[in-house]
């Protein structure tokens, strides 16, 4: 009897591309699709298997292509339809699947469904958002309740013509859909995920995909930000009462349809049970939780970008342990990753950017996370160890709604205060979006080889691009991305172990090594081998002792992998050094 294969959205390696930053074609400052065309190559040799494509839709881009006016088009700065066509081809012709995002639970405000409803009352359109009637505190007009935008300020916002007020969980140009009306989930199946998946893409990442089923009774959210007039009211929108409902419709109706694709939603601010509940379901493949990315800030509570704090390592271990247990407890499937397009690097955030160790730390992260049990998703830049925007830079550098959203909220609460302002710069270097959004660098040449020498790049390049590009890297037999080449080829071959065993982790509380354990899934008696991989990463800028866990340590080991080397590898690890010893 030949073993089941598992899905080849299990144990293939994903690569997130943000158009408008990735690859300049047409010299007008913007990446675009042919410009992506022209590196699958490239991807094919990292060893990517599978594209995450983060919205190419036509769009105002308020939210850079999160505010879709159009499912149906592509963003012309982006190409057009043709080129579409043309992308999943020669993805499919190289052997690699390409996914999309999926955004559907907010469209633009330019969007002809949102034009429709906003005219009046009585459109047939006219319950496809949420619209709600002002409150009259003593005569005067209020917001229906005191939710917060994610993005800032109030969720609601007047429309004079219907005389109220629509839901936009983030910015006013994104109002949210009304996922309780039956015609508009049939009009978000066909015009969203059935015209793409009809041209063959593989599946969708989707978008925010908890919160389209809100409390309908729209409570005020409880008084968290006392000096604020507006309240995070996740509780009432996250994870609402008919999201089962509305996704097992999704895959019965519409996904079910076309086979194994791959569906990996999104899933901010959810519990482990929560995350369980739509996987046992079948409602996702997988899903991104929040459990690493979250470290160090205070979103659900409302935090400021500058009211992050360094996390600790045991927290990152145990950030990622979560999502290992959840995988080998229950039977259900995962994600690793440490960046994307909402996130700062990993380099820097997670690991060091210190320039002495910053290259050490960057392969060290990539034999950590190429270790982990789910489906790897790398985002554009990780795989030469980006990292983050310096801290001088200033607001007019940034482009990002969120975040200039973010900076102009401490200037008008401070008057401008410059002290602020740098504070709220620091914040924006350390976890700002637009870390992750800056143009890919390419190579030495003027912008970073992204657009041609005279064109502007529509946002500022990284200042190190002479340093830290992919030209170099290429060429270069101890850079990371050599290693990333590597141990994506090395995750194939040690499939079982890596990509689909069990993780032990070996001394959550060491707080300068991450040492784990992984494992086959299945006992001897089933035809599993005894092997085991021993993995231990260094998060020190000093030596450090190689703890074997006691159970292995009567057996043989063999160094297959050292981030700095096997052959000069010592007794002790070296600074941000990452290795892997096979236990046979
Ligand atoms: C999550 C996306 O990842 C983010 O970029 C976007 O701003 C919001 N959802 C709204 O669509």
């Amino acid at each position: 009897m030949t073993p089941q294969q598992p899905n080849w959205w299990k144990t293939g390696t994903a690569f997130q591309i943000w158009p408008a930053s990735y690859k300049d074609s047409n010299s007008d400052g913007i990446g675009d699709i042919p410009g992506i065309v022209g590196t699958l190559d490239y991807l094919k040799d990292l060893g990517v298997d599978i594209i995450w494509l983060s919205p190419m839709y036509d769009s105002p881009q308020k939210d850079y292509g999160y505010d879709i006016s159009n499912y149906q088009d592509v963003w012309p700065s982006f190409g057009t339809l043709k080129d579409m066509d043309d992308l999943i081809e020669q993805c499919h012709k190289r052997g690699m699947r390409i996914i999309l995002d999926l955004v559907v639970n907010h469209t633009s405000d330019q969007h002809a469904w949102f034009q429709e409803s906003k005219q009046d009352k009585t459109n047939p359109k006219a319950e496809w958002y949420m619209w709600k009637d002002p409150k009259i505190i003593n005569g005067e007009r209020h917001p229906p309740n005191n939710w917060k935008s994610i993005f800032g300020g109030s969720a609601w916002e007047w429309v004079e013509e219907r005389q109220q007020y629509y839901l936009h969980l983030f910015v006013k140009e994104q109002p949210d859909l009304n996922w309780e009306l039956e015609v508009v989930r049939q009009a978000i199946y066909k015009e969203a995920i059935e015209f793409w998946l009809d041209k063959g893409v593989d599946g969708f990442r989707v978008d925010t995909c908890n919160l389209y089923s809100k409390d309908t009774n729209f409570p005020d959210a409880a008084i968290s930000l006392q000096e604020e007039p507006y309240q995070p009211a996740f509780k009432h929108f996250e994870n609402g009462p008919r999201m089962h409902e509305f996704l097992q419709e999704q895959r019965n109706v519409c996904l079910n349809k076309y086979g194994d694709i791959l569906i990996v939603g999104e899933c901010p601010g959810s519990s482990e049970e929560t995350i369980l509940s739509y996987l046992e379901a079948n409602e996702f493949s997988c899903v991104f939780d929040f459990n690493t990315v979250d470290l160090g800030t205070n979103r659900t509570l409302g935090g400021k970008k500058h009211h992050g704090y360094k996390h600790q390592l045991p927290d990152f271990k145990e950030s990622l342990a979560r999502t290992q247990r959840l995988i080998q407890q229950h039977n259900v499937w995962g994600t690793v990753f440490l960046e994307n397009h909402d996130q700062a690097r990993s380099v820097s955030r997670f690991a060091t950017d210190n320039p002495e160790y910053r290259e050490a730390a960057a392969k060290m992260l990539a034999l950590c996370i190429t270790s982990l049990t789910g489906t790897l998703f790398l985002y554009q830049g990780q795989e030469i160890g980006t990292y983050n925007h310096s801290a001088d830079w200033s607001i007019e550098d940034l482009r990002d709604i969120d975040s200039i959203n973010a900076f102009n909220d401490v200037k008008d609460k401070y008057n401008d205060d410059p002290i602020w302002n740098k504070k709220a710069m620091r914040g924006l270097a350390t976890v700002g979006r637009d870390n992750a959004r800056l143009p890919v660098q390419w190579s030495a040449e003027a912008n970073a080889g992204f657009t041609d020498a005279n064109t502007k790049p529509w946002i500022r390049c990284h200042d190190d691009y002479k340093n830290v590009n992919i030209a170099e890297q290429l060429q270069r037999a101890d850079s990371p991305l050599k290693f990333y080449q590597r141990m994506l080829k090395f995750r194939h071959e040690y499939r079982d172990l890596m990509i689909l065993g069990d993780f032990e982790l070996h001394d959550l509380y060491e707080q300068k090594a991450f040492t784990f354990v992984k494992k086959p899934k299945g006992t001897a008696e089933e035809g599993a081998s005894k092997q085991e991989l021993l993995v231990v990463c260094s998060f020190s800028d000093e030596e450090e002792p190689v703890d074997m866990p006691s159970r292995l340590k009567s057996r043989e080991s063999e160094l297959l992998v050292s981030t700095l080397g096997e052959e000069s590898a010592g007794k002790y690890l070296r600074p941000w050094e990452g290795r892997i010893y096979l236990i046979k």
